[in-house]
């Protein structure tokens, strides 16, 4: 029996999170350089967070958020939301062992059909040959992405001025922000952002910016108004790092982040694809992998 196209209910989202989990796990497996780390489950944490994440986008874009279900219960699921004229695919998985038999294709449809109102469209691709070819297949162009891994040398790290703590009273700063950087902005998922992660923000006469930091510590999303004030917000994420510190989703249009990592001692790689429909890469910008 081929699998059944539906809309994701709250209740489903446990089991959506398990499906996107196993899909990434084989992915990350699969695509392992032979000198990396072996790839790891999701944490308590990051499942909590993945599934609260996921629930907002059921709550506040029922039409699209899908499921493909069949005898054997869930095998693959898409989440996608709109925020004034942009679409965005959050995540998108079918079970590996189910993957390339036509599952995937009328999933990510029903996704983007949510979406056909909008002028502009982003997901954060991975490297999976199948998902690169259904993106170009949809008409996103690829934009590969990098990523900066390691030990930040501290000494490396210049005295950071005009950055402060933000909170919910920054909320309209940053939608204006996100509307010149990826003309939309983040709306109520800056509500869900302040609640899970620490916001730092820069707001002086000669610029804007605001960065969030995860759960781990790590950049989550970084927009301004220009480069030396990105450029100062970036300092101050590294300078609150881990130990080991990682920025990823670094397009070619984001040169400076590049000149900020390499300076702090990071290395430099490549993974995946920023895909945009109807607009150029955004910057000075740091996307996040899900809420872009
Ligand atoms: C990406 C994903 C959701 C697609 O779902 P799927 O059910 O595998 O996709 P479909 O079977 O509907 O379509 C796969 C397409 O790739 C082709 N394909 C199948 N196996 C392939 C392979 N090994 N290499 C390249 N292309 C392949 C299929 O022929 C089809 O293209 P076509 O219709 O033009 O012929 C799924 O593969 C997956 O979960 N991957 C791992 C997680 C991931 O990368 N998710 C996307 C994150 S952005």
């Amino acid at each position: 029996m081929s699998p059944v196209i539906r809309p994701m209910r709250p209740e489903d989202v446990p089991v959506a999170e398990r499906v996107s989990d196993e899909g990434f796990f084989e992915l990350d497996s699969r695509m392992r350089p032979a000198d990396a780390p072996a790839p790891e489950r999701r944490s308590d944490t990051h499942r909590a967070v993945w599934i609260q994440r996921t629930l907002h986008f059921v709550h506040h874009d029922p039409g699209g958020c899908w499921v493909a279900e069949d005898e054997t219960g869930m095998v693959g699921m898409a989440t996608s939301f709109r925020r004034e004229t942009l679409w965005c695919l959050a995540t998108y998985a079918v079970l590996p062992g189910r993957q390339g038999q036509g599952i995937g294709k009328p999933l990510l449809a029903a996704a983007m059909d949510y979406g056909s109102a909008c002028t502009r469209a982003m997901l954060s691709a991975s490297s999976d040959t199948k998902a690169v070819r259904i993106y170009r297949q949809a008409g996103f162009d690829l934009h590969p992405q990098m990523y900066l891994t390691g030990v930040v040398h501290r000494s490396a790290i210049p005295v950071v001025e005009k950055v402060r703590e933000g909170s919910a009273a920054d909320t309209d700063l940053m939608d204006s922000l996100d509307r010149a950087a990826r003309g939309a902005g983040h709306g109520v998922d800056h509500g869900l952002m302040l609640r899970t992660w620490r916001l730092l923000v820069s707001d002086t006469s000669t610029g804007a910016g605001y960065a969030y930091l995860d759960e781990r510590g790590r950049l989550a999303l970084l927009a301004a108004s220009n480069r030396r004030t990105a450029v100062r917000l970036l300092w101050a994420t590294l300078a609150e790092a881990p130990e080991q510190a990682t920025v990823g989703h670094v397009t070619a249009a984001n040169q400076w982040v590049l000149d900020v990592c390499l300076a702090a001692g990071l290395r430099l790689h490549q993974e995946g694809y920023l895909g945009l429909r109807g607009m150029k890469p955004p910057a000075p910008y740091v996307h996040n992998g899900a809420l872009l």
